[in-house]
């Protein structure tokens, strides 16, 4: 495949995982405290890297995540997110790209994630070598409709490398 090599690409990723007692929550790699409920996955079900990893591939057209690492997979199970992200992260770099910024939004009823805004911000953008201004978090409740979801949307422009 040959790209044509536009300025900057955007992506654009979705995930979304069923929640259930006894489970833990985490998001963008913060573990959610207070939640009563975590989501069921095969992996570690961490919707927004999940989410972001699918958008970084999607601005390049190299598919989902679900195409190199299947759910169907035994040696998947559990998959720390951060190993998935990092191996699209490399995937950018190898085509010529890089992330310029993000922009998340998180779906959840339950609990309140305001107060982590800053923390997830934080800790994406180090698993991004961004500087935190570059990462943009939203959180809203699906107003009762999906109460037992949690869903994340990512939007990533991607920039070519070597453009200063
Ligand atoms: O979805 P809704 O517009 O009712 O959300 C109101 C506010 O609650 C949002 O602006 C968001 O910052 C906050 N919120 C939150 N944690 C959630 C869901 C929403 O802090 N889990
Ligand atoms: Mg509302």
């Amino acid at each position: 495949m040959t790209l044509p090599p536009l300025p900057y690409r955007i992506g654009y990723g979705e995930d979304a995982h069923r929640l259930e007692e006894g489970r833990s929550l985490v998001l963008g790699g913060v573990p959610i405290p207070h939640a009563r409920r975590g989501a069921v996955a095969h992996s570690d079900g961490d919707a927004v890297l999940h989410a972001l990893a699918d958008a970084l591939l999607s601005g390049l057209a190299l598919g989902d995540i679900g195409h190199y690492y299947p759910d169907t997979e035994e040696e998947n199970a559990g998959l720390d997110s951060r190993v998935i992200l990092e191996r699209c992260l490399a995937l950018v770099r190898e085509w010529g790209y890089r992330p310029a910024n993000v922009a998340l939004v998180v779906t959840l009823d339950q609990p309140k994630l305001g107060p982590l805004r800053s923390d997830i911000a934080r800790t994406v953008a180090g698993l991004l070598g961004l500087p935190d201004t570059e990462v943009g978090v939203s959180f809203k409740t699906s107003e009762g409709l999906a109460p037992d979801h949690v869903q994340v949307r990512v939007t990533a422009l991607l920039e070519r490398a070597g453009d200063e």
